[in-house]
């Protein structure tokens, strides 16, 4: 692994830095967090962070950091394409970082409350000139986060390629009704 391999597992996503003070303080659900590196960022900003991912190692590891940063998080291992539900109208914030699953959009939508916003950057198509993902249904096509969004209010979006390494769509967008 290479020392930015290993920022990129431990570090905060730079986008969420970024955009912190945009962010309502309240509950927030990371989906598919990993080691929590996100989740644990936001619970040491004040934030009621709840996380999933099916890899128990990674969420043992968040919430060993946790407990030992003393920051409140609550994760569960969960398989997020056998049926997990997310709970309705109950979250200030959601966000997914490097993780596509098109049938969970709806479930994001329902699960901000009114004024909540939705922080999600992951791979686009331009991915593949640089590695992986490859797989289509991992890759953002152009303008499609933006468009699966239409709905909520646009408060940022992004395509960009990162670093030289990383095509990626960046979107901030608040549930307006
Ligand atoms: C590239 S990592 C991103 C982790 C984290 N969001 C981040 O940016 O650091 C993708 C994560 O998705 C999780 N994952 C993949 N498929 C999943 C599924 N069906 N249910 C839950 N988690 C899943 C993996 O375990 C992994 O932690």
């Amino acid at each position: 692994m290479t020392s930015s391999d290993h920022d990129a597992l431990s570090k905060p996503s730079q986008f969420l830095v970024d955009n912190l003070d945009l962010l309502p303080v309240g509950k927030a659900l990371d989906i598919a967090m990993g080691a929590g590196r996100n989740a644990l960022f936001l619970a040491a900003h004040g934030f009621t962070v709840e996380g999933v991912d099916y890899s128990a190692d990674s969420v043992n590891q968040a919430l060993k950091i946790a407990h030992e940063k003393g920051l409140p998080l609550v994760a569960f291992v969960a398989d997020l394409e056998a049926g997990y539900q997310i709970q309705s109208d109950i979250y200030d914030l959601i966000i997914c970082f490097n993780y596509l699953q098109r049938s969970l959009f709806p479930g994001i939508k329902a699960g901000l409350k009114i004024g909540g916003l939705v922080v999600y950057e992951t791979f686009t198509v331009d991915q593949v000139m640089f590695g992986r993902p490859r797989n289509p249904e991992f890759l953002l096509k152009h303008n499609e986060l933006l468009d699966i969004f239409r709905d909520f209010r646009t408060l940022f979006y992004r395509e960009e390629i990162v670093d030289n390494r990383k095509a990626v769509a960046s979107l901030i967008a608040q549930k307006v009704k």
